[in-house]
């Protein structure tokens, strides 16, 4: 039988979220601990979720531990960047949260850093581990989906301040963005999942609903890598929570379902496009892949690159390209200019979008 990898879960917020997702996969993955600097949040979590033991701030003691082979990083985004280090430099596998971090180039340290350890540094994109996203991306891999035309990228969703009452969010310095970076981020990636490299943006943001330093309103277009074309409209200040992304290729029109927070989940809607048909659509459909979803789904293929067996589900390149798409349009905000990626090291932002 195959070993258990053993994790800790550092941050006890959205780390609710991950202990789910590994509990999961009991097979493949037993959870040490809850670490949190908020003792009484880590045992609340560690209560409800079964797990014996809890520890305090993030320090050397716990990186030390020989017993604990994964960190997962569930900080607010300030802290991403020096918890990862300190993991890998311990020569832990590492899992963390998005943004990655505030900067291509730290970025880029990391991932060789990863490298050098000869450990995995997986970034969280669980909105990717959906059934329908599966099924568009089946289509699109296996060359039926044909040529993309335009996408469009709705998140309106509905925060009030109360969502700000916390140390982090809505500040530049620690949340290190706003909509683009926090909440479209899932978004974008799921466009590039399926339509391939973005290369250039322009972008317009607005801070509209509350009174933060991050930006709650905002729009890009976006030119993809073979010339097709994307909207996204982003807002904290709908009725609503609602997610919607809609791809139009040659042959077929997707349509996400509109849950907030797991838009690639099913059920998707798929439309062929005459000559094309319903039987098309099935035949086309047929083999596509299916299995957990969201953070269960993310975990259970991370396991696999754990094992040697497959390459990570998310790679320190897939958050690298997001950031470089984050760096763009924060970069094209500022300039009020379109912005060509990819993005040169000796690009003014390179270092940080801030
Ligand atoms: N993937 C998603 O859909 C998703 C959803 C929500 C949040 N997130 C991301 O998850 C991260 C955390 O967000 P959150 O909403 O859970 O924030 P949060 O503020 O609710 O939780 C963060 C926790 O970290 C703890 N902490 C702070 N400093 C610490 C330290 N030195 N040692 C140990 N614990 C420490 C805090 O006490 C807090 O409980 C962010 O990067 C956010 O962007 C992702």
């Amino acid at each position: 039988m195959a070993r258990k990898w053993r994790v800790a879960i550092v941050g006890a917020g959205i780390g609710a979220e991950h202990v789910a997702g590994f509990q999961a996969n009991p097979d493949a993955f037993e959870i040490a601990l809850i670490c949190d600097a908020n003792l009484e949040r880590a045992q609340a979590l560690a209560a409800k979720a079964g797990i014996k033991e809890t520890h305090g701030a993030f320090d050397d003691a716990l990186l030390a531990r020989k017993d604990i082979d994964v960190i997962d990083v569930c900080l607010p985004p300030f802290m991403h960047e020096a918890a990862i280090e300190r993991a890998l430099k311990a020569g832990k596998h590492v899992v963390c949260e998005k943004p990655l971090v505030g900067s291509l180039a730290a970025t880029d340290r990391l991932a060789a850093l990863a490298k050098a350890q000869g450990v995995v540094l997986m970034p969280i994109f669980q909105y990717r581990s959906g059934n329908g996203l599966r099924k568009a991306r089946h289509l699109v891999a296996t060359g039926a989906a044909g040529k993309p035309y335009v996408a469009s990228i709705e998140a309106h969703w509905c925060r009030d301040m109360t969502y700000y009452q916390n140390t982090w969010r809505g500040r530049r310095d620690k949340e290190l963005g706003g909509v683009f970076l926090s909440h479209v981020i899932h978004h974008h990636d799921m466009l590039t999942h399926l339509m391939g490299e973005v290369r250039s943006v322009s972008a317009l943001t607005a801070i509209r609903v509350n009174a933060v330093e991050t930006e709650d309103c905002a729009g890009a277009v976006l030119a993809l890598g073979d010339g097709a074309v994307a909207v996204t409209s982003v807002t904290l200040g709908a009725a609503g929570n609602e997610s919607r992304l809609r791809f139009c290729f040659e042959n077929v029109t997707m349509t996400s379902c509109a849950l907030p927070y797991a838009p690639g989940r099913d059920p998707w809607t798929f439309e062929p496009k005459a000559p094309k048909d319903a039987a098309w659509l099935a035949a086309a459909l047929a083999g596509a892949p299916s299995g957990l979803e969201g953070f269960a789904g993310q975990f259970a293929d991370f396991r696999l690159a754990l094992d040697g067996a497959a390459a990570p589900p998310v790679t320190a390149a897939d958050a690298r390209r997001s950031l470089e798409l984050v760096t763009a349009i924060y970069h094209a905000v500022r300039t009020g200019m379109r912005v060509d990626l990819p993005l040169a090291p000796d690009h003014p932002a390179y270092q940080g979008w801030l």
